[in-house]
């Protein structure tokens, strides 16, 4: 064998070792998953076509995050939220708690230039993942980096949306909820702080503005003129809209500024301020922006591997809406 021959041996030595452990990779979730697929431009390509829609409608980054939160809490971050209804099925999307949903169209799109780029290789779950991460950064939030690699669920049923938090729990409740997820209450405040950007609907809070317990008619946690202007808000329908804070678009903390105020939309959201064990934290966020960036994008990244599918546990949708 001449020098040539054991250099061109050694090449193909470590060419099976990087095809051998470039199996191992397929089982697990990794920064350059796509980069090591042979889609190096995956995570360029979300961004482009995500940013052109939040130009377009800066609304839809709220949309986003929220999508991919009430994807990972039901049966996993596996896009189950995508999936149309058939005759036979009614799927999570149709499920009262996913009424307000919006933007699929984006993950449609984004879908779309991605099976002409790379067939078959980047699933809808990844999708929604670098979505909701390039909204938050799109909106004036944290930048982070997030691993891939999570496969597409098969399942996706309306009773399993059971599992979304309704916006009467109490800070207690919230915190046993979160917590069988494995987050902490500190985890759980930074998550709810995605209401930094987006809206709620009347139907959503009208319950603290009248009958509300058996000695208030209104919410007592609720400012008393923010409680008339939610009440004239809602005197025409339910689906009027009342932003979070005073920048819907805006990801910063004012949310937590509107918490200290009494002003908090949603009964979940004013609780987390009224409870001993969760109103230090709202204080910090409040005082510290930064404190808040910091602990929302780890949550998020967390949040974003909540019982994900890995190889062969799941599949790489053609079509966001439909399963193979
Ligand atoms: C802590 C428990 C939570 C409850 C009870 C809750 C409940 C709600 C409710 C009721 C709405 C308004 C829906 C409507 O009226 O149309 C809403 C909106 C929203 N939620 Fe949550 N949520 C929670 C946590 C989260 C988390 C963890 C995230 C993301 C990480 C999130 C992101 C959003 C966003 C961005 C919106 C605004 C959507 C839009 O404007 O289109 N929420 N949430």
């Amino acid at each position: 064998m001449n020098h040539l021959e054991i250099e061109m041996g050694k090449y193909e030595l470590f060419m099976v070792i990087l095809l051998v452990s470039g199996y191992g990779f397929v089982d697990g979730l990794r920064m350059d998953y796509y980069f090591m697929m042979g889609c190096p431009f995956a995570e360029g390509i979300v961004k482009n076509i995500v940013n052109r829609h939040l130009q377009a409608d800066p609304t839809l980054a709220a949309a986003l995050v929220r999508m991919h939160f009430h994807d990972c809490f039901v049966q996993g971050c596996d896009a189950s939220v995508l999936i149309d209804s058939t005759k036979d099925n009614t799927a999570e999307k149709d499920s009262p708690a996913n009424f307000s949903l919006r933007g699929y169209e984006v993950i449609d799109q984004v879908k779309e230039q991605l099976e002409i780029q790379c067939p078959g290789v980047v699933s809808c779950a990844d999708i929604l993942a670098m979505a909701a991460r390039d909204a938050v950064f799109f909106a004036g939030g944290p930048v982070y980096d997030i691993p891939k690699g999570r496969k597409d669920g098969t399942r996706s049923r309306i009773e399993d949306t059971i599992n979304l938090p309704p916006p009467t729990l109490n800070s207690s409740e919230l915190i046993r909820l979160f917590g069988q997820h494995g987050f902490t209450a500190q985890e759980m405040v930074a998550l709810s702080g995605a209401h930094t950007l987006g809206v709620a609907r009347c139907s959503s809070f009208k319950h603290r503005l009248s009958n509300f317990d058996s000695t208030h008619d209104v919410d007592p946690t609720l400012d008393a003129q923010f409680a008339k202007t939610l009440s004239k808000r809602c005197t025409n329908s339910d689906k009027s809209e009342q932003a979070f804070d005073t920048t819907k678009d805006n990801f910063d903390n004012d949310y937590y500024y509107a918490l200290q105020r009494n002003t908090g939309v949603l009964f979940s959201d004013q609780t987390l301020y009224n409870h001993p064990r969760t109103r230090g934290i709202v204080n910090a966020y409040a005082f510290n922006q930064a404190m808040f960036f910091l602990d929302f994008q780890q949550a998020m990244i967390k949040m974003g591997l909540l019982d994900v599918k890995e190889g062969s546990k799941g599949e790489v949708r053609a079509n966001c809406r439909i399963i193979n």
